[in-house]
């Protein structure tokens, strides 16, 4: 299973997402499922993680400093299964960048995370340090949501 956070420049709410996801697998020993992180805009390609994101991750434990900001690319919509959009903006310029066979294969990142219908990543980024804790906080239960949708597919009880 392979597994894209989408988000618009990709150094706030999806490196946090990815870090917060990889947490969760490691920890229950789900190596087998790949993880990783785009944007839809290529501003930020190159940079590493905001400031403010990095700090909020390391206060959970978690280290995302190595992560590189990069943009959303073709290969992205055949090489992973589900691309999973941080909100309803980032969704529409994934499903519209999507080749047809990939489309239903964007969605919300809460919803397919079992956190909700319709609900959205707040974009932190000119916001403040609470304003990332708050997605920390989303991404975190978005993860555990994973986990358990992931062990359930596994276990045959619904598809994958
Ligand atoms: P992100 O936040 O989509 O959560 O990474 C943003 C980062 C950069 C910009 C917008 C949102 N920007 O306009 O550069």
């Amino acid at each position: 299973m392979r597994l894209l956070m989408v988000c618009l420049g990709n150094i706030c709410r999806s490196p946090l997402a990815e870090g917060a996801v990889r947490a969760h697998l490691d920890r229950h020993g789900l190596d087998w499922v790949e993880v990783d992180s785009a944007g839809t805009g290529g501003w930020h390609a190159g940079e590493p993680p905001d400031r403010r994101s990095i700090a909020v991750a390391a206060s959970f434990g978690v280290d995302i400093r190595a992560q590189r900001a990069r943009k959303l690319v073709r290969a992205d919509f055949t090489h992973f299964d589900w691309l999973l959009c941080a909100d309803h903006s980032v969704l529409r310029d994934v499903r519209a960048a999507a080749p047809a066979e990939a489309r239903e294969r964007a969605v919300l990142l809460l919803d397919w995370a079992g956190q909700g219908t319709d609900a959205e990543i707040p974009d932190p980024y000119t916001g403040d340090a609470e304003d990332f804790r708050r997605v920390w906080t989303l991404v975190d239960a978005a993860a555990a949501g994973i986990v358990a949708r992931i062990a359930r597919a596994a276990s045959g009880r619904i598809p994958g």
